[in-house]
């Protein structure tokens, strides 16, 4: 195990009605705040109410920021930040999904420098000061909610960055299972691949980590067996805490602890996203499988059988048959989940782009679990299209 150091400073208040809690936490930071939120379902499903009122009573002066697409883009952070500007805006309060949290946290850093937007997405280790971020998770996925991670889009430039940043972690995070259950069928099940990937990603590193490999296991089989049961039964608490729960703790960098390793199928699907508009998560559960089969070899056969034996209970004896059984039981767990099994069925019309994209992931595929050149990366996207 490598060294590290370990500081995750988000208060989470977990579970139904724990929304009263953001009363006291919002008065510590203020009375100005920006509420940053996408389309409407937090409209439909009454959650807009519920806060909006409760910031009310709490004597918070609000702001808005609507609209906020999947896939945030960046026109969405520079209006923000121009209001936390124009009315010195003390806090920003995400409500929604990873695009939502992600949005928040990029006007919460570009409030608070002389930089344009893009210009901090692209070089975020200028940030400095941050306005306190908070947040209130309706889907279950990214786990943008306990992470120092935004991922903006820039349509002009067809480019999709991740800023990273320990300041851009949220100071405090309300998880209510109870507003992630009008999430969609589609979305619950791009949510529980994204998480499933977090996991992959760590799981597969070319350093030792026992008990890290140990955890994400459990964390995998949360989602395989709770994915399904949220598709069929909505407003089933316990799957809908559950998965809940294992995002956040997928990507809050615990597991990465003592274990880094570069993410390899995050950087390829993010192209697809900005190119294409494809839903995270999907992209994801399209991509892994032939990612898997691309990086086999003689010198990894051991963890994919170990994947494979331990994650879903394979018993063949033989590694290399192993883990390809593996790989093929993550295939039919992405069926079970009703996800597209192509690029083309996700939404990408064409090829066109593929060798572009391939140029703008190379960058971020540096020290990966097995190094990829351009051509691997074209081949993946040839291979999944
Ligand atoms: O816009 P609204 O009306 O809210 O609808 C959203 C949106 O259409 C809907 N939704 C969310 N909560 C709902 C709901 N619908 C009904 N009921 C609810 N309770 O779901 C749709 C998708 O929302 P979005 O926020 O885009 O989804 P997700 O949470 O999957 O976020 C995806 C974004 O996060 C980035 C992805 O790249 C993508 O841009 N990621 C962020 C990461 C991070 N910050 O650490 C890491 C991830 O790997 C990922 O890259
Ligand atoms: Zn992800």
């Amino acid at each position: 195990m490598e060294k590290f150091i370990y500081e995750i400073p988000t208060k989470v208040y977990f579970g139904e009605g724990q929304i009263v809690g953001l009363k006291e936490e919002v008065k510590k930071y203020g009375t100005r705040l920006l509420l940053v939120y996408g389309g409407n379902s937090i409209k439909r499903n009454g959650i807009y109410e519920s806060i909006t009122k409760l910031l009310d009573e709490a004597g918070v002066e609000l702001w808005e920021e609507s609209g906020v697409q999947p896939n945030p883009k960046i026109t969405s952070v520079e209006r923000g930040v121009r209001t936390c500007r124009e009315h010195d805006i003390q806090m920003v309060l995400a409500v929604g999904g990873g695009s939502c949290i992600d949005c928040a946290k990029a006007i919460a850093a570009g409030a608070c420098s002389e930089s344009e937007p893009w210009n901090l997405v692209l070089h975020s280790e200028m940030i400095q000061k941050v306005l306190p971020i908070m947040c209130v998770v309706t889907l279950a996925a990214t786990g943008s909610e306990m992470d120092g991670i935004a991922v903006i889009n820039n349509p002009t430039t067809n480019e999709k960055r991740p800023m990273k940043h320990p300041k851009l972690r949220p100071s405090v995070a309300v998880l209510d299972p109870t507003y992630t259950y009008s999430v969609p069928k589609y979305q619950t099940a791009a949510g529980t691949a994204d998480i499933m990937s977090h996991l992959m990603e760590t799981y597969f590193s070319r350093h030792e980590g026992y008990m890290q490999a140990r955890m994400e296991e459990a964390l995998m089989k949360t989602c395989i067996h709770y994915g399904p049961i949220a598709m069929r039964d909505p407003e089933n608490y316990e799957a809908r805490a559950n998965l809940m729960w294992t995002s956040t703790w997928a990507i809050n960098d615990m597991l990465k602890c003592g274990r880094p390793v570069t993410w390899s199928v995050h950087a390829i699907e993010h192209q697809l996203s900005a190119y294409y508009e494809v839903t995270h998560g999907v992209g994801l559960a399209v991509l892994t499988p032939h990612w898997m089969r691309k990086v086999l070899s003689e010198q990894t056969v051991d963890d994919f059988a170990m994947f494979a034996r331990n994650v879903w209970h394979v018993e063949e004896e033989d590694s290399y048959k192993a883990a390809e059984e593996g790989i093929r039981e993550l295939e039919a767990f992405f069926r079970v989940l009703e996800l597209p099994e192509t690029l083309r069925e996700a939404g990408v019309k064409d090829q066109r782009y593929f060798q572009n994209m391939a140029e703008k992931a190379m960058p971020f595929l540096k020290d990966t679990y097995v190094a990829l050149t351009k051509d691997d990366v074209i081949d993946l996207y040839e291979k999944s299209f």
